[in-house]
């Protein structure tokens, strides 16, 4: 469970903000692991409203789509019945440090942009991440593939235009985001083999909808970008004040631009592939 997002309130918004990004890639990295005569199986772990399931289940033969929250879980459910009948998807409702699966069921794993609502242990020890990715390691078979798709701490300071405007969430999540070096050393750790990371450059998580200068303004866009959750009243008080200023001056366009432009270089995500040895 999330301790600071209320997931159950995002689910009434998240699609309609929240794009996967990477999905080229993803699936490419899917294609390349399918062996020939044999059923792929994924698992998509956190999966949320399934986005990232809709986008890639054309390139497996089957889905188990895990998420902790029920309301999350519903709107992917309904997606499919709606939209696809005979998608090979089945939602489970459960947490991922503790899977409800045998061992050695799935041909890859993929966690997006989940791994920071899990808690540690002790500040730093990213013990809900060694966790999860345990108990991905289990689940795989020999020579599958886990793909890890987070926020680096690079990412955080230049790849969300508004976020230097909740500093204190903006340092909540950099203790929440696992450094991508830590993450490799935890992946070799647990026994699976890193093969690299990927970074896309083009698309962001929010769509269409990041570049709404006036998003901050709006509970139901902050409602999709669990950062917001973190940011104290006060601190999106003063975002809010901020924001009005701008568009009154007739700056918010430049102002948005001008904090947006290094996300071009350095992307919003990055997807890390390892494999079980
Ligand atoms: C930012 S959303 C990402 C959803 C989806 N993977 C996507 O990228 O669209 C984070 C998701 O992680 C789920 N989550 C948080 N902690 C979890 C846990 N321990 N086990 C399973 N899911 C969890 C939340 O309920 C939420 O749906």
């Amino acid at each position: 469970m999330s301790r600071y997002e209320n997931y159950s309130e995002a689910a009434k918004y998240y699609d309609k903000t929240r794009v996967p990004t990477g999905g080229e890639t993803l699936i490419g990295v899917l294609e390349l692991s399918r062996q020939s005569g044999s059923e792929f199986r994924l698992l998509d772990a956190g999966c949320g409203t399934g986005a990232y399931s809709e986008l890639v289940l054309p390139h497996v033969d089957r889905i188990d789509a895990i998420d902790i929250n029920p309301d999350m879980l519903a709107v992917g459910r309904k997606k499919f019945a709606n939209g696809a009948p005979d998608a090979c998807i089945t939602f489970h409702q459960g947490s991922i440090e503790n899977l409800p699966f045998e061992a050695v069921q799935f041909d890859a794993v993929m966690f997006n942009q989940v791994l920071h609502h899990l808690e540690s242990a002790q500040e730093g020890d990213f013990s809900g991440h060694r966790n999860a990715l345990a108990e991905a390691h289990r689940v795989l078979r020999s020579g599958g593939v886990v793909i890890v798709n987070c926020t680096s701490h690079e990412q955080l300071r230049h790849g969300y235009w508004y976020l230097h405007l909740i500093p204190t969430a903006l340092r909540a999540l950099h203790d929440r985001c696992i450094p991508a070096a830590k993450l490799e050393a935890m992946l070799s750790e647990i026994g699976f083999a890193v093969e690299g990371r990927f970074v896309p450059l083009d698309g962001v998580l929010q769509g269409a909808a990041y570049v709404d200068a006036e998003g901050p303004l709006k509970p139901e866009w902050r409602k999709t970008e669990s950062s917001w959750a973190l940011a104290p009243e006060e601190e999106i008080a003063s975002a809010e004040a901020k924001i009005r200023e701008l568009r009154k001056s007739g700056d918010l366009d430049t102002y948005m631009g001008e904090f947006d432009a290094k996300r071009r270089q350095v992307g919003q995500t990055t997807f890390f592939v390892a494999r079980k040895v």
